[in-house]
């Protein structure tokens, strides 16, 4: 079978997807975008090196199964090809320690249509984490006639994007959620920075979530760039440490989107999904009161859900409530042990990449409103 590029959202019938690997895995150095990161009662601070074997091992396992299940379900599934992360990074502009992993292709590629778009991530240990993705680029470029591989101009990742003694070891929850409130990140807007997983595509639409790996230059990058496409930023003020869009904000099929009670979209950015008569529902508990050993995410990875189609989800099979709700809400779920996997970038969602799915790209929201969050 030939390749064929093409999705424009997160719940069209799902055909061909990238699922990560976990080899080779590193905990990073810290660095001006990463120290604000990693939660200050988190176990990883202070410490970096590769990833125990044995850690990487079972998170291989549940990554293999959860490609074996989407196989079962007549979904292609590629992998990338594993890069030695525990090795300096150095550009002219800055050197760090080490790389970081490629499991979760979520944050590094995004799909949109038949273009595929390596991002411009904020973390300098990220810098090269494309590569492990770029033989299946090419692969791509070589059998399907129309798909466009495409770079997002590369930041220089210069301390000019950071701001400087931003982070604080004395700073209460609070502050940080004060702070986050006021959309007052360490990035700073010298040059465009994104994590593709802060991106939620919806046809004609993009929300982005503005946090600490996004910033409003960025999202200035893509309204340029896709003048036919319409660029909203979001934000969530409950969030401490709002980095990727996907356990915060999942919509699950045409019209309805589950939001972490935690961290409800604000009321005003809300008027454009009222004025097309989308629901957006509180997300279940987590059935978690903490995330796995050495893990960068929150509990709230139980929402971090991959849709196979309208009727259909992907979901962590020790996830008890978020499965009981994904029926109530009339989708068929699949569970997908996955939890060894969660320490390695995050849940069943951010683990994967659309190549293909079904459909076109329609405009959801053609009821234009007043909307504050349109950039
Ligand atoms: N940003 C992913 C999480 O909630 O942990």
């Amino acid at each position: 079978m030939t390749t064929i590029v093409n999705s424009w959202n997160d719940f069209d019938p799902l055909k061909h997807v990238i699922v990560g690997r976990a080899d080779f895995s590193v905990i990073p150095p810290e660095e001006p975008a990463t120290s604000e990161k990693v939660p200050i009662d988190s176990e990883m601070r202070g410490m970096w090196g590769p990833r125990p074997t044995a850690t990487v091992e079972a998170a291989n396992e549940q990554l293999d199964n959860y490609a074996k299940i989407l196989e079962g379900l007549g979904i292609k599934v590629d992998r990338p090809t594993p890069l030695q992360w525990n090795q300096a990074i150095t550009t002219p502009d800055f050197r760090t320690e080490s790389g970081f992993t490629q499991m979760p292709p979520r944050d590094i590629l995004l799909t949109i249509g038949k273009e595929i778009i390596s991002s411009a991530n904020s973390f300098r240990c990220r810098y090269f984490e494309y590569l492990a993705y770029w033989p299946l680029m090419k692969q791509y470029f070589d059998e399907d006639p129309e798909f466009l591989w495409t770079q997002a101009p590369r930041p220089r990742l210069t301390d000019k994007s950071y701001k400087h003694n931003y982070y604080d070891e004395k700073i209460s929850l609070e502050e940080r959620l004060e702070r986050t409130a006021a959309k007052d990140f360490v990035t700073t807007e010298f040059e465009p920075m994104w994590d593709a997983a802060d991106v939620m595509r919806v046809g004609k639409d993009l929300f982005i979530q503005h946090g600490l790996t996004t910033n409003r230059t960025a999202m200035e990058w893509f309204k340029r760039y896709y003048p036919d496409l319409r660029v909203h930023a979001v934000n969530f003020p409950g969030d401490p440490y709002p980095i990727h869009i996907d356990a915060t904000f999942v919509p699950l099929r045409p019209g309805l989107i589950i939001n972490n009670p935690h961290r409800r979209l604000p009321e005003e950015q809300r008027k454009i999904f009222e004025a097309n008569d989308w629901q957006i529902v509180d997300a279940a508990q987590p059935a978690h009161d903490t995330p796995p050993p050495l893990c960068y995410s929150s509990v709230w990875l139980s929402m971090n859900c991959l849709v196979i189609d309208h009727k259909t989800v992907c979901v962590e099979a020790s996830e008890v409530h978020q499965m009981e709700q994904m029926d109530k809400l009339g989708m068929n779920v699949i569970p997908v042990p996955f939890r060894d996997a969660y320490a390695f970038g995050g849940g069943l969602h951010c683990a994967t990449a659309d190549v293909y799915r079904e459909g076109t790209c329609e405009d959801y929201f053609p009821n234009q409103v007043d909307d504050p969050t349109l950039v």
